[in-house]
């Protein structure tokens, strides 16, 4: 076997990416971004490994969540803050449901490419190339806009790292202090539909009292206003991602420098393609998207070539299914692993199995549907005795209406008001937080059995 490379995934059979016709505006941007700063570094790559490692021993639980697509154009402050904050909120709801530290990771910072399930797009009889994320095309309905533009790999790392930026700042600067957190989510149940998630929400605010009380306040714990927030997306674009990568001189080993954590699509876990050579040969802690079409076999094969020393935190399965279905999927992927003593984490995307097309002819997620998967991966779990790890979910701080259902109900009739996605539909604030309290409650309640059975 020849040795990894950051380029050798250039000899493998590609899939789901651009071919540039200009080749030589390619290697000019290629040269450009491999003269940039890395956007993480490999310490924090390394750090959310070992949390990511907890989280599969049930010692943490990953709350990894935000776009489908990042796009340049609705690219601001004020978005960035909002699905941050969302994201907060539900790390403090779930940290109290699951009484484990919460890692958190934005789908932020680097999530412009897309895999789409058809190279081409028809609109009135005009056959176009598919869009593929603000990184490689323009969604405009054009022939121009259609065409891949290496160019753009310069605008996402710019956009990818005025966003670091500023979660960094908010991460630190005071903005995730969890009395103004807290304070943020009382609001969303003062609701009168939200009624049923005060109970836990005066809880939660009975404990910060406490902890008050007894002396542990901002002055004292640091960890109160100040939280540790990742990054990640789909390791789609391997020139964007070379470019990016470089040798870590503390351990020696490379890092893929565009984004803490980076995962393989459903669409691109070929176990000989060139994805998983790229992800191979990174130290970053990796995704693999486990859908209906994953065979056993293909899982052995892919968890010895991403993880071949068995390191706990390398290697986190995003099972896909849909909902009623990861019954038929699941227990036989949590067996392959059990028969390979391997390490990894187990999460659930309860996205994107549930994708259909509503009567008012938009693309839309049940809220419904997006509980049930999440419900049955946790059930089909304790039944295992395999821990369930986190929840990976396409979210948004805006209040968008994209996903039906949820206690402020979007109707398919809405769906047209705030529509607002590049590619597929997100929970918006709401509907985010109330999964989180709807998650939490089906964690402590595992919780609480699990620990009875270990007392009994
Ligand atoms: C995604 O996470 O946006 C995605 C395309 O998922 P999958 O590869 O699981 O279909
Ligand atoms: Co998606």
């Amino acid at each position: 076997m020849s040795e990894w490379q950051k380029s050798t995934w250039r000899n493998k059979p590609r899939v789901q990416m651009p071919e540039y016709t200009n080749t030589d505006a390619l290697s000019s941007v290629e040269a450009q971004l491999s003269k940039y700063p890395p956007l993480v570094f490999a310490g924090e790559a390394r750090r959310l490994k070992q949390h990511l490692g907890a989280a599969g021993r049930g010692e943490a639980f990953l709350l990894q969540g935000g776009d489908c697509a990042e796009s340049f154009e609705q690219f601001s402050a004020d978005a960035i803050r909002d699905t941050f904050k969302v994201m907060l909120q539900m790390a403090m709801v779930l940290t109290y449901g699951a009484k484990v530290p919460v890692i958190k990771v934005g789908r932020m910072a680097g999530q412009f490419a897309k895999p789409r399930s058809a190279p081409t797009e028809t609109v009135n009889g005009v056959e176009l190339p598919s869009y593929r994320g603000d990184i490689i095309n323009d969604l405009a309905f054009t022939e121009t806009s259609r065409i891949p533009d290496p160019k753009r790999m310069l605008q996402a790392y710019t956009q990818a790292a005025a966003t670091v930026n500023l979660i960094r700042a908010f991460s630190t600067g005071g903005y995730a202090d969890v009395n103004q957190v807290h304070a943020w989510t009382l609001g969303f149940t003062e609701g009168e539909k939200a009624e049923s998630y005060r109970e836990m929400a005066n809880r939660i605010s009975d404990t910060l009292d406490f902890m008050k009380a007894a002396g542990i306040n901002n002055d004292t714990a640091h960890t109160l206003q100040s939280v540790e927030f990742y990054t990640s997306h789909e390791g789609l674009l391997l020139e964007y991602e070379e470019a990016l990568t470089r040798l870590d001189s503390t351990s020696g080993k490379w890092l893929a420098g565009s984004g803490h954590m980076l995962w393989i699509g459903d669409r691109t876990r070929q176990p000989d393609g060139a994805h998983v050579e790229f992800c191979s040969g990174v130290q970053n802690p990796v995704g693999l998207k486990c859908g209906p079409t994953t065979t056993a076999e293909d899982l052995k094969v892919l968890m010895a070539k991403l993880n071949p020393e068995n390191e706990e935190g390398r290697l986190t399965l995003i099972a896909r299914f849909g909902a009623g279905k990861a019954g038929e999927h699941l227990p036989r992927l949590i067996k392959a692993v059990q028969q390979e003593g391997a390490n990894v984490t187990w999460v659930c995307d309860p996205m994107h199995g549930n994708t259909i097309k509503s009567s008012s002819g938009y693309k839309t997620r049940p809220f419904e549907s997006v509980l049930r998967e999440v419900r049955d991966f946790f059930a089909i779990h304790t039944a295992e005795g395999t821990i369930p790890g986190g929840v990976h979910f396409e979210m948004t701080g805006q209040d968008v209406t994209e996903c039906t259902g949820g206690v402020r109900a979007v109707t398919d009739e809405d769906l047209s008001d705030r529509y607002h996605t590049a590619c597929d539909p997100r929970l918006n604030a709401s509907q985010s937080l109330e999964l989180a309290f709807l998650v939490a409650e089906e964690v402590s309640q595992l919780r609480a059995r699990t620990s009875k059975r270990q007392v009994g």
